[in-house]
């Protein structure tokens, strides 16, 4: 007997999603000013062209507050319909209060429990997985899960490992729960703490906390060793992948688009050969967004139903890993239809949505020295979500090995 055949009537559907990211594009040109690097090694080592960063008075929150409106609006619902927010970032905008708490006030509601989740890159997915739990246990009626991340604040522009690989956005889903057949299916979630120093940030917590010292030795910047964590992922992602759509007493081949983190195009082809699956069956949008962490797969996922690669009845499995090492998937049977989601997008925008500052407390500015000069440049372009053009897999991965 398989796990589907013990799967409870109340299932959780998706019925909202969104995205924002912020209009600044970083491109691989500008990083070249930065650092040793160039555009030819990063778009054939990562398949990156460009990454959005976000403005001064931009967080983590504000972002994830805007999708997570986004999101709402998607699903047809009210703030206060919610009853449970879930933040998936590494990122937060401080150590505490949650993330989620200032999204909570952000978008307006007075009803949710919030909390964030801490899982790196993974935090989406483990709280996609979190919120499903909540709704099949009788336990909540729509979720707000939320992958927001501003990680550009946290890197070493003098490290060209690691500061072309990663960008600022936030992506979100209402999950609503429904006696109705589909929804989300199987997860997988694993968790592997042999890699707990493959990808960290060392400094700032207990361990060691923040001081003139380990700012001098730049320990409050994103560090990791590529290759391992390479190798990691693209040994992890399909094996998850493929647990969740086993559990959901599916195939691979049922299953008709994978929404994978989007790290690196290496990775999401090694995922495709390893499920046995064209790359036509892979989400690929990292060419313009670089690695947003936890956001990178609900903005794709939103990206995805907006663009016309889901429709109702289609089987999804959202793939991630990250630090930890963590790693988690989840199978769906999509059930909404996708026609709202451009709507719900146009219902929000981002000036209309702002989260509240503390009172008598002036922040430093938040942007990195070498990128706020490269910010002024001349020539330095803003782009606004809708104007990007759709990313077709194919392009992504043909230019890659042009
Ligand atoms: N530009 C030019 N050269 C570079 C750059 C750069 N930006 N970065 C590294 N190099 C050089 C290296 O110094 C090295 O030079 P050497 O041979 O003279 O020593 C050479 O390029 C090869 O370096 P590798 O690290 O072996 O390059 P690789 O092909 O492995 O690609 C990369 C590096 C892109 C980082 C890859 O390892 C990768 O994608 N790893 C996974 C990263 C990832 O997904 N991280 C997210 C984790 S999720 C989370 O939780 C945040």
């Amino acid at each position: 007997m398989n796990d589907a055949q013990h799967a409870p009537t109340r299932r959780a559907h998706v019925t909202g999603w969104g995205r924002y990211a912020p209009s600044h594009v970083l491109t691989n040109a500008d990083l070249e000013k930065l650092v040793d690097t160039s555009d030819e090694w990063i778009r054939s080592r990562t398949g990156i062209r460009e990454r959005r960063v976000a403005a001064a008075h931009e967080t983590t929150a504000s972002m994830g507050a805007v999708a997570g409106l986004r999101a709402i609006r998607t699903a047809g619902l009210e703030p206060d319909d919610i009853d449970l927010i879930l933040l998936g970032t590494l990122t937060p905008d401080y150590w505490m209060p949650s993330t989620a708490a200032l999204v909570k006030e952000a978008i307006g509601n007075t009803t949710a429990t919030a909390f964030d989740v801490m899982a790196a890159c993974s935090g989406f997915v483990y709280g996609f997985a979190t919120a499903q739990a909540y709704i099949q246990a009788g336990l909540a009626k729509h979720v707000l899960v939320i992958g927001a991340e501003l990680l550009t604040r946290f890197l070493d522009y003098t490290d060209r490992s690691t500061c072309i690989l990663f960008g600022d956005g936030a992506g979100a889903v209402v999950l609503s729960a429904s006696d109705e057949p589909g929804g989300a299916l199987g997860i997988e979630m694993t968790t592997e703490p042999q890699g707990a120093y493959m990808i960290w940030l060392p400094a700032g917590g207990s361990k060691s906390p923040p001081s003139a010292e380990t700012i001098r030795r730049g320990e409050h910047f994103v560090r990791m060793e590529g290759n391992q964590t390479y190798r990691f992922a693209t040994k992890t992602m399909a094996t998850t992948a493929l647990a969740a759509v086993r559990k959901s007493g599916l195939q691979a081949s049922d299953i008709a688009l994978f929404i994978p983190h989007q790290a690196n195009i290496r990775i999401v082809e090694a995922v495709a050969k390893g499920l046995n699956l064209p790359m036509e069956k892979m989400y690929v949008n990292l060419d313009r967004y670089g690695n947003t962490s936890a956001a990178s797969v609900p903005i794709a996922l939103a990206e995805a139903v907006n663009e016309g690669r889901l429709q109702v009845g289609d089987n999804v499995t959202i793939v991630a890993f990250g630090a930890g090492f963590t790693s988690g998937a989840v199978t769906i049977e999509w059930t909404a239809d996708p026609a709202r989601g451009p709507a719900g997008d146009a219902a929000v925008r981002p000036e209309d949505v702002s989260v509240r500052a503390p009172v008598d407390w002036d922040s430093v500015d938040p942007i990195p020295e070498a990128l706020a000069e490269l910010m002024a440049r001349p020539g330095s372009v803003d782009v606004p979500l809708d104007d990007v053009a759709p990313g077709e897999p194919e392009h992504a991965h043909h230019e890659v090995h042009a």
